[in-house]
């Protein structure tokens, strides 16, 4: 499985992974819905990947799992070694070592952007007032929207909240960032400015998986494509073998449609 991925700064020598996030015979239901069926899928430390295909094949589904958001009918899934813990502080740790950004951006609306991004480490992390702040300014002069720390989300554009919406997920000092179409909300114009944030997080070697409809996103970010259809991953492979060969008659039929519409 690491073998598949290719260290973006030298191509030509594969770089050695150790395995960070393992899912294992992962299966669920939705009642009679078989959502997830038989998912093998291990990503590397510093590995990004990025998850496509069909509307309700389970790509969602798929993340939520990932820090226990929904929980697995069988299969194991595993952060670094470990199970994914079942409750209590143990999973409250867990989800801040899996940073999660959706498509809304879910920010604390009657909190600041400063206390957006210094909430989790306070409360979670206990990292100390002065400290969580200097992280979060930080953190938000890395994304761009120093500028509006003291403003509340309602008063930034979309672009600009999942810009805090990534910096609070950073904060907690995360080991994998998931991110579920985290454009798809967002006019055109502010699309740019966040997958630009996203490149510069894989560049620097972030663990990440990304479901996404931006393929120029796939192509110059991911070291792996993994396609799912009807709730399996029907192929992987890196994004040009994926968008230059497509295997499977789902994956060809999935790409002419996304491709040239
Ligand atoms: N909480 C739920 N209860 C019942 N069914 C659900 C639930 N969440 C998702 N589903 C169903 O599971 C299937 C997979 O949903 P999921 O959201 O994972 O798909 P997706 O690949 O993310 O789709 P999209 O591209 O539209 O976001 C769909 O048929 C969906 O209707
Ligand atoms: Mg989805």
């Amino acid at each position: 499985m690491s073998g598949v991925a290719v260290s973006k700064d030298n191509e030509d020598a594969p770089r050695a992974q150790e395995d960070l996030v393992v899912l294992s015979g992962v299966n669920k239901h939705f009642g009679a819905l078989h959502v997830l069926q038989d998912i093998d899928l291990t990503i590397g430390r510093g590995e990004v990947v990025v998850v496509i295909g069909p509307s309700g094949s389970g790509k969602s589904t798929l993340c939520r799992t990932i820090n226990r958001l929904e929980t697995i009918d069988a299969g194991t899934i595993t952060i670094d070694g470990k199970p994914l813990p079942a409750e209590g502080r143990e999973l409250a740790r867990l989800r801040s070592d899996v940073g999660m950004v959706f498509q809304s951006f879910n920010l604390f609306a009657h909190k600041t952007v400063l206390e957006n991004v210094m909430l989790g480490q306070v409360k979670v992390r206990r990292t100390a007032k002065g400290e969580a702040e200097a992280k979060a300014r930080a953190l938000l002069e890395r994304v761009g929207v120093a500028a509006q720390a003291d403003k509340y989300p309602a008063q930034l554009s979309g672009g600009q909240q999942q810009r805090v919406a990534i910096a609070r997920a950073l904060a907690m000092g995360p080991k994998v960032m998931l991110f579920d179409e985290p454009t798809s909300a967002l006019d055109p114009e502010m699309i740019n400015e966040v997958l630009e944030v996203m490149q510069q997080l894989a560049r620097e070697g972030m663990t990440m998986v990304v479901v996404t409809h931006e393929m120029g996103f796939a192509r110059s970010a991911a070291d792996r494509v993994v396609f799912m259809a009807d709730g399996r991953i029907v192929e992987q492979a890196t994004p040009e073998e994926f968008f230059s060969n497509p295997r499977s008659d789902r994956a060809k039929d999935f790409l002419s449609k996304i491709l040239h519409h």
